[in-house]
């Protein structure tokens, strides 16, 4: 058996995509035959939103980190081979515990380790702030991905964001497989391609092959509960997930 290979998809700039891609690269993974578990870090939820559950859920990661409740307690089953971990109700008190130094930022860590999930991927969803509970993602996780959406103020945030990840490093005592994503990407956009050309400069073996197009489509899923394998299976950003998808299972960067 393979280990379970935990990636925070994290950054800290807002609407970049970081929820598109956990929902969606989930049920691709799923989808491959890979058993997924997506962890919502976010208190906005919107993760559960995104995946059909509209009314919020009570139960979610919040119990684990702030009660020491078994993952398996709060998950739920939401598609072949995916199980979800909502936000849960409580989940900003993480954000703002005052009490336990340094341990604080291990509790996601501990909990995964505790519980030892069966999965193949565990994703999380991070919230658009670096603190506490980005700070424990980047703990508990194997790898960072992290979408970067097609203008000039996200490229500057990513360097922003590798630097602050460099800094981890001696605290986690074990290396951060970094990936980035292309995010938002307009195909006949000059400034999204020129973008895209940095990022493989700047970050060589980083970049994953397949950038996620801004296709409409995309953006109207949310608002069905679906993915967007359940509302356009046909589609561009359909084939795009699933090439992303590969390109994780591969480790396909350029
Ligand atoms: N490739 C895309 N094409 C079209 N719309 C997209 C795409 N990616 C994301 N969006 C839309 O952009 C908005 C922001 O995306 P999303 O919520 O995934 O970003 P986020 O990084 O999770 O934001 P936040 O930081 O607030 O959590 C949403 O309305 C989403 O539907
Ligand atoms: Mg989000």
């Amino acid at each position: 058996m393979t280990a379970v290979r935990c990636i925070a998809v994290i950054n800290q700039k807002g609407g970049v995509g970081k929820t598109t891609i956990v929902a969606n690269l989930g049920h691709a993974l799923g989808l491959a035959g890979k058993r997924v578990m997506v962890v919502d870090l976010d208190p906005q939820g919107q993760l559960s939103t995104s995946l059909g559950i509209f009314r919020p859920p009570v139960h979610g990661i919040d119990e684990v980190l702030l009660e020491q409740k078994p993952l398996e307690a709060v998950a739920v089953h939401t598609r072949e081979n995916m199980t979800l971990v909502p936000a849960g109700r409580r989940l900003m008190e993480v954000e703002h515990l005052n009490d336990g130094g340094t341990a604080r930022a291990w509790l996601l860590d501990k909990a995964m380790k505790r519980d030892a999930p069966e999965q193949d991927f565990v994703l999380f969803d991070c919230p658009p702030a670096s603190g506490l509970l980005s700070a424990n993602a980047v703990m508990a996780a194997d790898e960072v991905l992290i979408p970067v959406s097609g203008d000039y103020l996200a490229l500057n945030g990513v360097a922003h964001l590798l630097a602050t990840l460099k800094k981890f490093e001696p605290i986690r005592r074990r290396a951060l497989q970094q990936w980035v994503v292309v995010s938002r990407f307009h195909t006949r956009r000059r400034l999204s391609r020129e973008i895209r050309e940095k990022l493989l400069k700047h970050f060589p073996q980083k970049v994953l092959a397949t950038p996620v197009r801004e296709v409409a489509a995309l953006a109207e899923c949310p608002a069905a509960g679906r993915t967007i394998f359940e509302y356009r299976r046909s589609s561009n950003s359909a084939q795009d997930f699933y090439q992303l998808a590969q390109d994780l299972i591969e480790r396909r960067a350029i």
